[in-house]
């Protein structure tokens, strides 16, 4: 069968669509900021919420007992990864976002939690949310390899923390962390009787020379793991709210089902059909992406090379969302200077905390001609 085509929508088709990637810059300015993509769905996963919206499927979701996704996504995991998720460990919730306070309070013992940094900016603010104390743990800018600092982690947990919240693949780092890593975090957080709070989200986005490995499936892993997952951002529907947290153990799994309603505000019935649609059948539309965003890496490096020598940036293994170094240019706020000068908008690196300082986060899901004009208006404003 052939590959689906990826389609690349216009400026217009864009800002059209309502998100905030293109509503909220001004239309001179070139969106390369939140995460986002700029093509159009899957046919599969529309067709299946176009369908449901004709049919009027606007109700109350379906408790987790009577609803198809559960088994859906563990047969997902079986197949991509080789995760045997049972069915019955798989509770739904709004977002990535919720699901990880969820697991903070719901599950985490009432101890700092280690955040390593430069990280998702949220990631920062939700652990004050789960009224824990965040130890952040910065990324050496200068190391050539975005690793997990496993001594100072050790050395947080021998202090008082319980809990690592990892990002695997990694955002902003662009890292989908090997087996060996991950095997090496286990043995520190067993050490001192810790747990992961795993976010997954790009699982479906790692790239070719990378694998994704679910933390869970490691020996010694799904008993200390909560994992966070979601088709929204491989199949870029956010807007559609729907995300799966998997219980490690049996324990973990009763202590979610017993939140109360207001707690556990469920999940989106359209977006239960829309991760089904995805994790079904949305392989081969997420596989071409995939294949484009190789290509995009491509481009990007050569862009980067020609257009900003100075800057620095280790290899994308997953996500489209590249971490780039930017400190040779001197700027204090190099994204506000991208933006006044080159017209466009990238992340600023601050905002991903320690680590973050004269780097930016640009964001690569999008046409390799949009991506050479980011990276040269990027250089306009910051050479
Ligand atoms: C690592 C990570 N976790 C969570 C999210 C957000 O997920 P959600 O919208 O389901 O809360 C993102 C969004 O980019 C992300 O990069």
């Amino acid at each position: 069968m052939a590959a689906p085509p990826i389609v690349d929508l216009t400026d217009d088709e864009l800002r059209a669509r309502g998100g905030l990637k293109w509503t909220y810059p001004p239309t001179d300015v070139l969106p390369a900021w939140v995460a986002e993509t700029d093509v159009a769905p899957d046919p599969v996963v529309r067709d299946a919420v176009a369908a449901a919206v004709a049919a009027g499927g606007f109700g109350y979701p379906p408790f987790d007992a009577s609803s198809a996704l559960p088994e859906v996504f563990a047969a997902y995991a079986r197949r991509q990864w080789g995760w045997q998720v049972p069915a019955s460990s798989v509770v739904s919730t709004v977002d990535v976002m919720h699901g990880i306070l969820l697991a903070l309070t719901t599950l985490c013992a009432d101890a700092p939690v280690i955040v390593p940094t430069p990280t998702y900016p949220p990631f920062l603010q939700v652990v004050p949310q789960s009224r824990r104390e965040l130890v952040t743990i910065p990324l050496d800018p200068d190391a050539e390899r975005a690793t997990l600092d496993l001594g100072r982690i050790d050395a947080a947990m021998a202090a008082g923390a319980r809990t690592v919240l990892l990002a695997n693949p990694h955002n902003p780092w662009g890292r989908a962390f090997t087996r060996d890593e991950l095997v090496a975090l286990l043995e520190v957080v067993h050490r001192y009787g810790g747990r992961v709070v795993s976010d997954e989200i790009h699982a479906g986005l790692v790239l070719p020379g990378a694998v994704h490995v679910p933390l869970a499936t490691l020996p010694g892993g799904a008993e200390v793991t909560t994992t966070l997952m979601s088709a929204t951002k491989a199949w870029n529907m956010p807007a559609l709210k729907c995300a799966q947290i998997v219980a490690g153990d049996t324990a973990d799994l009763k202590a979610l089902r017993a939140l109360p309603m207001v707690d556990n505000h469920s999940t989106s019935t359209l977006g239960i059909v829309a991760a089904q649609a995805a994790y079904a059948g949305g392989q081969p539309w997420l596989d071409a992406w995939v294949q484009r965003l190789a290509t995009n890496r491509a481009v990007y490096e050569e862009a980067v090379a020609e257009h900003l020598p100075d800057a620095r940036h280790r290899p994308l293994e997953a996500t489209y969302l590249a971490w780039l170094d930017v400190r040779a240019y001197g700027h204090t706020d190099p994204a506000r200077v991208a933006l006044q000068r080159g017209r466009v908008m990238v992340n600023d690196g601050r905002s991903f905390g320690p680590g973050g300082e004269g780097h930016v986060r640009v964001n690569l899901g999008t046409s390799p001609e949009r991506i050479e004009r980011i990276v040269r208006a990027v250089a306009a404003g910051l050479t």
